[in-house]
């Protein structure tokens, strides 16, 4: 038997070869042109976890795409540590943004990543991280030292809402029943400061349409004197936040649990540079809700964004038009009790309510989640900070995130069982994002840890 780190060693320009063979398959969920190659990806996770040592691995078929599922189990007495992870990525544009084509991953150096970065679609989001369990896993076969009994669910449709696996979940209880849910699809606050999350947003997508005159009119015919769509939708929207960038849906803030001076100091201990989080993104000054610091205002505060905007003309040159018809696509990130379906309904009832009657509104509603909170004084938190602690040198600090993983609340209602959010990327890494890409060191670092929170985890089941 070999150490972990020599073996890592050993076999990590595999590790990194077999990780860039995933990436050049574009698995964008979102996107129907790209189904084969979703499916194709399912495939190549099937193959690397039966060669990693799993038992039954299997592909489920659901209304979408399919779940990739495979388990060791080696004793029934001993825990269960259910891996959870997603395959499909995000659609890749602006592609024209991009230094290096988004499915031709390259390796290249950065000042963050020294060692060298993965740049493609999915690096970091969530193939790599993903991945890195599956090499854990062959580490751990391979090494003879699995402690306790393991099985993997692996989603494609993660980006796009996770339906099939909610639908999967139900009726599989029995199957995933596990002692803890371990994922790796958040990040940490740097390569030297690793972090645990303890906190995902919630989440509710809804798309809007408001429609004037029956058909574009010619704005010097008509214009002035009937209502303009894209007018009344900038202004509907602009009402949505007050002077002080609260939100102005009524009972929006009802049920946001306010945390109070002690968890709001504790919070603002984790290290942050405000120059430096302005630097990185070249911006004079951050914008946000009157009362809260930057790390606040993107972790335990609701908000709510316009993710696109469009109607009228748009290509080249003028052309003088009002449009009929005027749209937007509009998020709001929630907090642990802020339901995502009541959230839905005071958001229709209200944009709907302030509209004028010169113009119709509909709301359509998207996808939506349930936010997360998780203590730490549990078994699982307490076994990954060990295995930080022991291969970063260095405690993890709790933290909770401002992204959304609709499907961890479920987990927690369906199968009963705390997920340990075990997150390797950073802030930087520019998931969703043309140029995303995943540290080397990161990459790595996690076969490294990963291991650990199994021993541990196992140690103290006992
Ligand atoms: N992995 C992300 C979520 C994430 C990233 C959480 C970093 C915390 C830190 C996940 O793939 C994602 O993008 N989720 C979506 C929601 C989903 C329903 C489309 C999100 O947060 O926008
Ligand atoms: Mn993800
Ligand atoms: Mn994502």
């Amino acid at each position: 038997m070999q150490d972990n780190l020599s073996y890592i060693n050993q076999h990590k320009d595999r590790f990194i070869d077999e990780l860039i063979q995933l990436l050049k398959i574009p698995s964008i969920s979102a996107d129907p042109a790209y189904k084969n190659d979703v499916i194709k990806t399912a495939d190549l996770v099937k193959e690397s976890l039966k060669k990693a040592g799993c038992d039954n691995v299997e592909i489920c078929e659901t209304p979408g795409y399919p779940i990739v599922y495979g388990e060791k189990i080696i004793d029934p007495a001993l825990p269960t540590v259910l891996v959870y992870g997603h395959y499909d990525v995000q659609p890749a544009d602006p592609i024209e943004l991009w230094d290096s084509p988004p499915f031709e991953p390259v390796i290249k150096k950065t000042d963050i990543h020294p060692e060298g970065a993965i740049f493609a679609r999915g690096a970091c989001d969530d193939k790599g991280q993903m991945y890195m369990h599956v090499k854990a896993m062959e580490l751990m076969t391979e090494n003879d030292q699995l402690p306790c009994n393991v099985k993997f669910m692996i989603e494609g449709e993660e980006e796009v809402g996770s339906e099939s696996l909610s639908w999967f979940v139900k009726r599989n209880q029995e199957k995933l029943a596990n002692d803890v849910i371990l994922i790796s699809d958040t990040g940490m606050i740097s390569n030297t400061q690793p972090s645990i999350t303890t906190g995902l947003r919630g989440l509710s997508y809804v798309e809007v349409e408001v429609t004037g005159p029956n058909r574009d009119l010619h704005s010097g015919l008509y214009g002035g004197a009937v209502a303009n769509p894209i007018n009344i939708l900038t202004k509907m929207i602009a009402s949505l936040h007050d002077e002080n960038n609260h939100i102005t849906i009524p009972g929006f803030y009802d049920k946001v649990e306010e945390l109070s001076r002690e968890e709001r100091d504790e919070m603002a201990k984790a290290p942050f540079s405000l120059d430096a989080y302005k630097k990185a993104l070249d911006i004079e000054e951050v914008y946000g809700e009157a009362g809260y610091v930057t790390n606040e205002r993107n972790a335990i505060r609701p908000t709510l964004d316009v993710n696109g905007i469009w109607g009228g003309y748009t290509g080249e040159g003028a052309k003088t038009v009002i449009a009929s018809k005027a749209f937007a696509k509009i998020s709001m990130r929630l907090v642990p009790n802020q339901d995502w379906h009541e959230i839905t309904d005071l958001f229709k009832n209200h944009f709907e309510s302030i509209a004028p009657k010169s113009v119709k509104v509909e709301v359509k509603p998207h996808h939506g989640g349930q936010g997360y909170v998780t203590p730490i004084d549990n078994i699982g938190y307490k076994a990954a900070n060990k295995a930080y602690t022991e291969t970063f040198g260095i405690q993890a600090i709790p933290q909770r995130s401002g992204g959304s993983i609709p499907i961890v609340a479920l987990f927690e209602k369906e199968l009963k069982s705390k997920t340990i959010l075990m997150g390797f990327g950073l802030d930087s890494d520019a998931i969703h994002s043309p140029n995303e890409h995943y540290g080397i060191f990161n990459y790595l670092k996690g076969i490294e840890t990963i291991p650990l929170f199994y021993k541990y985890f196992t140690e103290m089941s006992k």
